[in-house]
């Protein structure tokens, strides 16, 4: 199997790579913006595995994301597999432009990259939150002039609908994770955005204030039902690896936690993980007057909020069926899971720290 993927360089990427060199006749070619970055990757993978990458540059704001013609003749009839991860994974409002040039633009590259090389399996990694502001997620398209948070969302949306546009060329499926997180075993996890970008959010504003006002209490507001989505990183990886041997073309498969965590116990664990005994959680239902540090905090961490809102539930029946017969289990995550995953994250800020 030859399996060509974007995003390797990312949290899920990384994570993925790993899984698809357990396959010991694969080949994997991968498409980077930075060379170096991706050799680090490589040369942390067992020397045995590491002449099965190939590393290739290039960046999927452009067309055929940048290969040359050298590249593309080369790899022209030799990849069965696209994995496509590589995204701007960010919630700013301001930030339309360049997350419809990477993610909207970004994907049809690929597409047509992919289709020009003959390949015959697309795997394309979009979101769980392409339900925007649904309340019930569907394994199955939604309208791309539905309601959305952020233009994260519509990016994510209207490349869904591309990439299905293609399924008479080549076989496609969709894989929608909620918010990753790290390593079910270890914690560990190589991000600084979504949960991780919150948190980080949560220890600048904790350092900071705790220098100037040692003592007073900080409110931050979240909704009261609300739950959080999170997946473990190594469960979206383990669900991805399968695809070659068991995704059903036209299919989506939605990689989402069937018992989610609470957000209000989810808060008071980072809380503790980030030991800020001066933050308090209020629910959105209480009366509530906040001063203006705290409509400071609540808003340096807006973006993010809207993921720790209402209580979204995802049918996930399409990944049952695939994981039915296989080793992986269907995603439960106990508390202590949770903990130990916001412990390492929150032991990750204290070393940015150092
Ligand atoms: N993290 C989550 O909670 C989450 C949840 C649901 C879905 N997803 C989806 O999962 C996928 C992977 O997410 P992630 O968390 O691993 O993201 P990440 O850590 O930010 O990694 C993004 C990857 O995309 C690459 N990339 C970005 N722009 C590029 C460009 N113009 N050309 C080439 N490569 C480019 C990055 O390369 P560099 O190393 O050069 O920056 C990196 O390898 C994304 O499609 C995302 O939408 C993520």
């Amino acid at each position: 199997m030859n399996v060509f993927l974007t995003g390797s360089t990312g949290f899920l990427g990384g994570k993925l790579i790993k899984n698809l060199l357990q396959d010991k006749q694969s080949e994997i070619y991968i498409l980077v913006r930075n060379v170096e970055k991706a050799e680090r990757l490589r040369d942390s993978l067992p020397a045995a595995d590491q002449g099965r990458i190939h590393i290739f540059q290039g960046d999927i704001t452009f067309p055929h994301a940048g290969l040359s013609a050298e590249d593309l003749e080369w790899l022209t009839g030799k990849i069965d597999a696209v994995y496509h991860l590589a995204a701007l994974v960010k919630f700013d409002l301001d930030l339309r432009d360049e997350l419809f040039a990477a993610n909207y633009n970004g994907t049809k590259h690929i597409l047509q990259l992919a289709e020009s090389l003959g390949v015959k399996k697309f795997y394309y990694v979009s979101t769980a939150y392409t339900v925007g502001k649904l309340t019930k997620g569907i394994e199955a398209l939604y309208p791309t002039d539905g309601e959305f948070h952020n233009p994260y969302e519509e990016s994510k949306v209207k490349s869904e609908h591309l990439v299905f546009s293609y399924r008479d060329k080549m076989d496609v499926s969709i894989f929608r994770p909620a918010i990753i997180v790290g390593d079910s075993k270890t914690g560990e996890a190589d991000s600084q955005f979504t949960l991780y970008g919150f948190m980080r959010a949560l220890a600048v504003f904790k350092r900071k204030t705790e220098r100037r006002n040692g003592e007073r209490t900080y409110r931050l507001v979240a909704a009261q039902n609300g739950t959080s989505n999170l997946v473990p990183v190594d469960y979206v990886a383990d669900i991805l690896s399968l695809a070659p041997h068991k995704a059903r073309p036209d299919k989506i498969y939605h990689i989402t936690n069937p018992h989610p965590p609470e957000n209000m116990k989810l808060l008071k664990v980072i809380k503790e993980a980030l030991q800020f005994e001066h933050l308090t959680v209020t629910d959105d239902v209480t009366e509530y007057h906040l001063d203006e540090e705290e409509v400071k905090l609540n808003s340096l961490i807006e973006v993010f909020k809207v993921y720790l809102s209402g209580a979204l539930t995802f049918d996930d029946r399409n990944t049952r069926e695939l994981i039915e017969g296989t080793e992986i289990d269907h995603l439960e995550m106990s508390e202590e899971t949770i903990e130990m995953i916001i412990g390492a994250g929150c032991g990750e800020e204290e070393k940015v720290r150092v």
